[in-house]
């Protein structure tokens, strides 16, 4: 059994960088026909040159009247959209909120909330009209949980309510919408976190049950997976992929999880 995208077009947003890029790699790696999607045309390009056959767009997911206009360029230029992975998306710094201005927490739900609806309602309704396609968005493992993140969170946990809204709406017409919630992931969007100091390597290993943070390959292959029809019986669904994050979160009350070592 092997995942097979082969001659599938798949739109990958935030391609240019992260989970985004890994996702559009290993769905080229799968046959797919990639479109790599980001901010600018520039950033999407440099990535599809690597990547034979694949296509690069340059929109704002933020921006309704750009995204509708890519959208249906791609597919009267291009064919209609299979899958799309749905992975541009900004991180927030962790903040209490007398410090947390409105602009950045606007910002964080412009992105990441709203940026998901639009990107979705547009893939989606052509998928619908068409009767096939499959639509994975990235949320987090922090819209689940709590954290000092009082603008990321909530968005993240809107997109998995979304996902389940998304999934009702087009689930008699063959189109299927999941999420993936990765946990602490090594992306330059992360790296840029912990080299200013707001994010911290070992708290945030430390506070996994395998003691590690992921890489960006551990999260593309849950999500060219559900891209494929080996996933063809979900939808509505959230997969975690977060080293157990919130598997251990509750054993910070008996010290820890344990190191490793055989525990008496
Ligand atoms: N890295 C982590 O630890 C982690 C954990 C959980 C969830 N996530 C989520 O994964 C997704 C990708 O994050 P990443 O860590 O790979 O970040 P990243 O910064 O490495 O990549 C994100 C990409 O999205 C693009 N982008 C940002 N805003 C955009 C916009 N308005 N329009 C179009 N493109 C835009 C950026 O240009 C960038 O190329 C995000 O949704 C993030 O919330 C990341």
């Amino acid at each position: 059994m092997h995942i097979d995208l082969k001659d599938r077009i798949v739109l990958v947003t935030g391609a240019a960088s992260g989970i985004g890029r890994a996702s559009a790699l290993a769905a080229h790696g799968c046959g797919a026909r990639v479109i790599v999607a980001d901010k600018t045309f520039h950033e999407a390009a440099q990535i599809s040159s690597g990547l034979a056959g694949s296509v690069a767009v340059g929109f704002d997911v933020t921006d309704e009247r750009q995204v509708a206009q890519e959208v249906s360029r791609i597919e009267d230029d291009i064919g209609p959209i299979d899958g799309l992975v749905h992975a541009a998306g900004v991180l927030q710094r962790p903040l209490p909120p007398h410090q947390l201005t409105m602009r950045e927490w606007d910002i964080v739900n412009q992105v990441d909330f709203r940026g998901s609806y639009i990107v979705a309602a547009n893939v989606g309704s052509l998928m619908a009209k068409r009767g096939a396609g499959s639509i994975v968005l990235v949320a987090s493992v922090g819209g689940l949980c709590s954290g000092r993140l009082h603008a990321y969170n909530p968005a993240k946990a809107a997109v998995l309510s979304m996902t389940q809204n998304l999934a009702a709406e087009w689930g008699r017409s063959g189109v299927r919408v999941n999420a993936v919630s990765p946990g602490f992931t090594e992306t330059p969007a992360l790296d840029r976190g912990i080299k200013s100091g707001i994010m911290n390597s070992a708290a945030m290993t430390s506070a996994t049950a395998m003691g590690r943070l992921l890489t960006v390959d551990e999260v593309s292959a849950p999500i060219v997976f559900l891209l494929s029809d080996l996933s063809s019986g979900m939808t509505g669904g959230n997969v975690l992929v977060d080293a157990g994050y919130l598997a251990a979160s509750g054993w910070s009350g008996f010290g820890g999880v344990p190191s490793g070592q055989q525990s008496t």
